[in-house]
């Protein structure tokens, strides 16, 4: 077993436990019924939690690739659009689980509904980029 195999295992162990937990998340909040507001509170921050774990996995990715190759990697153009989208999708889904764990319970239930939405489709947006990246790289 390489130490090399093993890093890149336990950072995917990570990202893919963080990807359902963004989707997931942000779907069971709303769907297929709105949860409760004590349990949506939880939720937002699970799924805070979950994009941090996401960012800080994905930046793991390349800093393994630094570590045992010294360089990242060289991908394919459609790769690093895909990689892009995945990146302004995290950004903005851990600044709108930031605003709803802070603020949301003093918002409007209307503000809570727009936020769990950008935050699922941020999630969707994302797991679809990562098809592509895996695909093109
Ligand atoms: C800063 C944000 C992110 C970065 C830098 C990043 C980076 C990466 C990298 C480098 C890989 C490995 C690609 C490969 O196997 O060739 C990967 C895989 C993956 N990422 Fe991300 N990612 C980010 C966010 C996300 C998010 C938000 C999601 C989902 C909601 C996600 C879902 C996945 C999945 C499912 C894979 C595995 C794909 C496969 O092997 O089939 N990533 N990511």
């Amino acid at each position: 077993m390489s130490a090399e195999n093993l890093a890149y295992a336990l950072v995917q162990l990570v990202h893919n436990f963080g990807a359902a937990s963004v989707v997931g998340g942000a779907v069971f909040a709303r769907w297929p019924m709105p949860q409760p507001r004590e349990v949506q509170r939880a939720l937002a921050w699970l799924v805070l939690a979950a994009w941090i774990a996401q960012i800080a996995s994905g930046v793991s990715f390349a800093a393994v690739s630094r570590h045992f190759y010294g360089a990242l990697p060289d991908i394919h153009a459609v790769a690093r659009a895909a990689l892009a989208v995945k990146v302004a999708a995290a950004v903005l889904g851990l600044a709108t689980a930031a605003w709803l764990a802070g603020r949301g319970e003093r918002a409007g239930e209307a503000g809570r509904v727009l936020a769990w939405r950008m935050l699922a489709a941020c999630g969707v947006i994302a797991l679809a980029a990562a098809a592509v990246l895996r695909w093109f790289s």
